[in-house]
């Protein structure tokens, strides 16, 4: 079977003003001129999104949104609904960054319903999953995954693999300088696949589980070489042209 096309997905986080986003969209745009084999997706800040959308105009880099609410619309200050986000230009929309989960109240359940809101509004969620530090040295790494997974996906209607993306960060290794080993990380990944199989049936051979946590233009072509790893979700690294180009290289 051939592999997944890769996805190698910048999470700007809380960075960059407007002309900061700009060029950093057109230098990463300029560096990709030689044709893409990964696919690339761009995640500012909600308030840049319209500024980088403006910049990928006839680009094949998608956009992603770093989160969303999952009303429509109404009396909700603050929150950023997935109708605004494909109205803006979203192919994606991050969902459930352990961020969001500690520092903003996302639970398993919010990211349900965030997710339903996405896949309804017709946004490919790129849905986060991975164990503490504690978890993992108490062996719970595949019980926190798999609730998160048996928690997060609960009753989705049936999907294609193509309109869902994993991402697999293990919360000690996001932007800590520590990275998974290939190794550790293919078992979360084929434990991660052997649940989609179970919760959505043939579409999870289909759908691609990013990594993420620490990934570097260094360490991403031994990460990626695994079978499980169908690309990476890039903090730090992605807020620099060269190191995200790097990466996307290593991505073949
Ligand atoms: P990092 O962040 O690459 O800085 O570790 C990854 C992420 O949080 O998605």
């Amino acid at each position: 079977m051939p592999k997944r096309r890769y996805l190698i997905a910048a999470n700007w986080k809380m960075h960059k003003t407007l002309e900061e986003a700009r060029t950093l969209t057109r230098e990463v745009s300029r560096g990709l001129t030689w044709g893409l084999k990964a696919e690339v997706a761009l995640a500012p800040p909600f308030t840049a999104l319209a500024a980088v959308a403006e910049e990928l105009a006839g680009s094949d880099i998608r956009l992603a949104g770093q989160d969303t609410f999952w009303e429509r619309q109404g009396a909700y200050t603050g929150a950023i609904s997935p109708a605004m986000l494909q109205d803006v230009g979203c192919h994606y929309v991050i969902i459930g960054h352990s961020e969001r989960r500690q520092y903003f109240g996302d639970t398993d359940q919010t990211v349900n319903r965030k997710l339903k809101a996405a896949l309804g509004a017709g946004l490919c969620p790129i849905c986060c999953i991975g164990e503490s530090l504690q978890e993992r040295q108490a062996e719970q790494t595949l019980a926190r995954v798999g609730k998160q997974l048996e928690e997060g996906l609960a009753d989705l209607s049936p999907l294609t693999g193509e309109q869902l993306v994993l991402a697999y960060e293990p919360v000690w290794a996001i932007g800590t300088g520590l990275t998974a080993t290939p190794g550790q990380a293919q078992e979360v990944h084929a434990f991660i696949r052997s649940r989609l199989r179970e919760i959505l049936g043939a579409a999870a051979e289909d759908v691609r589980i990013l990594y993420g946590g620490s990934v570097t233009p260094d360490n991403a072509a031994s990460l990626l070489a695994e079978a499980d790893l169908d690309g990476a979700l890039v903090g730090g690294a992605s807020l620099k042209a060269p190191s995200f180009l790097g990466i996307v290289t290593a991505a073949g």
